[in-house]
């Protein structure tokens, strides 16, 4: 997109996020550079964007700096500011210490707080003024995720005229737990100002239908929502507000391919040799959020070197954990257990030189990521609950050889679409435990096997089929 298009009112396709798919990254002497946002939601929606050439607006990850709108590689990012006290209440607070425990079956206690929410509001507010001022008339915006719940209905009382999606990255939760919240109301109608609200399953759309009816007095349709089909409705004054899932997914055929090259095949052959060429090497990725069952393949492991199950020269685990949410409580004391839990477990089962388990409290690249993928035996994905889950995914398109296993959390949205992973129940530290052995002796026919099927599903589910699907139901998109 040329220089030119950056400005008021120019934008026909614009997505509204609480960040933009790069965060800024100011160096101690003052240098500054932009780099890749963490998180699923800009892995799925960034390759999606820039081919669709749109506008990004989102926060640049840092507080108190203003930024100028700038193109960058055929999106136009319009940067909002938030300040220190914003970052604190609005994002650490109400959105990572109330809405992300909330919405994730309560496996942290929420805070609810009522400085917080009104922090919520009125950044939803200038979240709402900004994609007003950049969208184009009739444009389509699409507001993304749980921080950003107002936003619909205050953007459509500013800007009747534009076309509002709003899609959930997250799990949308049981009826009974999104009943505490003491501003339950408010969400549900902020929610729908959008023309289309989406969630990853129909249990959530379901869920919404119903507080719908019952905080707002709604009446939606009562047939069962599918996958991608028969979207609940309700009429909302004289509009029509459609409720759908649409399970998001990956650029399947991009990161396979990036699988194929030379560079990560022997970056991956590289990977396993400075790890001693392990009999089985088991891999976790994620953020280190407590949401993702981190503790608990730690724990399953330790266990089975105890019981002598696994032997620790022949196993290695490889746990790579972007930081996140560093500043939030919750996420300082998990991380505090994980990392005890890997010395207590190289302490006891390492020898000099060989670690059981590598912990890297890093964030790498994507060539770099793919290798890792591609060397690793067993993906291990056991979160307590999770909206979708793309890790596992990636692990599945990386995996052209037909190679590895994935041991797949029920709880995780993926668990729906990948039913040919070994399948567990986190809580259930016994079943994490035989799906774990049970991967690493997996005969290599029957790996391929499940590995086939899971290929066949990730590859014909990609993120654009993601994107589409949601686009058309809001009638957005021409249907081909
Ligand atoms: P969430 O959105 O909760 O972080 P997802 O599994 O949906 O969880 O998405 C996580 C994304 O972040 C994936 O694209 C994954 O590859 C990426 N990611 C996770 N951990 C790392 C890491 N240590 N280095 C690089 N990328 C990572
Ligand atoms: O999809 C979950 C999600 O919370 C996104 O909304 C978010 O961008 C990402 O994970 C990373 O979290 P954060 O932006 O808090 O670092």
């Amino acid at each position: 997109m040329s220089e030119s298009a950056i400005g008021q009112g120019s934008a026909d396709f614009v997505v509204v996020a609480n960040r933009l798919p790069v965060d800024l990254d100011r160096g101690a002497d003052g240098t500054q550079r932009w780099t890749a946002s963490p998180g699923g939601l800009v892995s799925a929606l960034e390759p999606f964007l820039r081919s669709r050439k749109g506008a990004w607006v989102g926060w640049p990850g840092v507080p108190g700096v203003e930024v100028d709108p700038f193109a960058d590689e055929g999106m136009v990012l319009y940067p909002v500011t938030l300040t220190s006290e914003d970052v604190r209440d609005y994002y650490e607070g109400f959105s990572n210490a109330t809405l992300w425990p909330l919405y994730h079956d309560v496996v942290e206690r929420p805070v609810f707080d009522r400085q917080w929410w009104e922090a919520y509001v009125k950044v939803n507010r200038r979240f709402a003024e900004a994609s007003a001022e950049v969208a184009a008339g009739g444009a389509t915006v699409w507001v993304q995720d749980y921080q950003l719940q107002l936003v619909p209905s205050m953007l459509r009382e500013l800007r009747p005229d534009l076309r509002i999606g709003f899609f959930l990255h997250i799990p949308f939760p049981p009826v009974e737990l999104f009943m505490q919240l003491p501003w339950r109301a408010e969400i549900v109608r902020g929610l729908i100002g959008a023309d289309l609200v989406g969630f990853h399953r129909p249990g959530g759309a379901q869920n919404f239908l119903w507080l719908a009816r019952t905080l707002v007095g709604l009446e939606p349709s009562r047939g069962a929502v599918g996958v991608r089909s028969r979207p609940g409705m309700m009429q909302v004054g004289n509009r029509t507000v459609r409720v759908g899932a649409f399970p998001i997914s990956i650029d399947a055929t991009g990161l396979d391919a990036l699988a194929r090259t030379k560079e990560v095949a022997e970056r991956a052959a590289q990977v396993r040799r400075d790890l001693g060429n392990p009999r089985t090497l088991l891999l976790g990725v994620d953020r280190l959020d407590y949401t993702k069952g981190i503790d608990l393949r730690l724990q399953a492991l330790h266990e089975l070197l105890h019981e002598g199950r696994v032997r620790p020269e022949d196993v290695t685990f490889v746990q790579l954990a972007t930081p996140s949410r560093e500043r939030v409580e919750h996420y300082q004391r998990m991380r505090g257990e994980i990392e005890q839990m890997v010395g207590r477990i190289n302490g006891e089962f390492a020898r000099v030189g060989h670690p059981v388990v590598h912990y890297l409290h890093q964030s790498v690249n994507r060539t770099e990521l793919a290798a890792f993928f591609s060397a690793a035996d067993v993906m291990v994905v056991t979160p307590l609950r999770d909206g979708m889950n793309l890790v596992c995914k990636e692990y599945v398109a990386c995996r052209h050889d037909l190679g590895g296993a994935l041991v797949l959390s029920e709880f995780a949205g993926a668990a729906a679409e990948l039913t040919s992973a070994f399948l567990v129940n986190p809580h259930d530290l016994d079943g994490v435990k035989n799906a774990l052995e049970a991967a690493i002796t997996l005969d290599p026919a029957e790996g391929r096997r499940r590995m086939r099927a899971l290929r066949r599903q990730v590859l014909t589910h990609d993120v654009d089929r993601w994107a589409r699907s949601f686009l058309e139901a809001l009638g957005s998109e021409p249907v081909s």
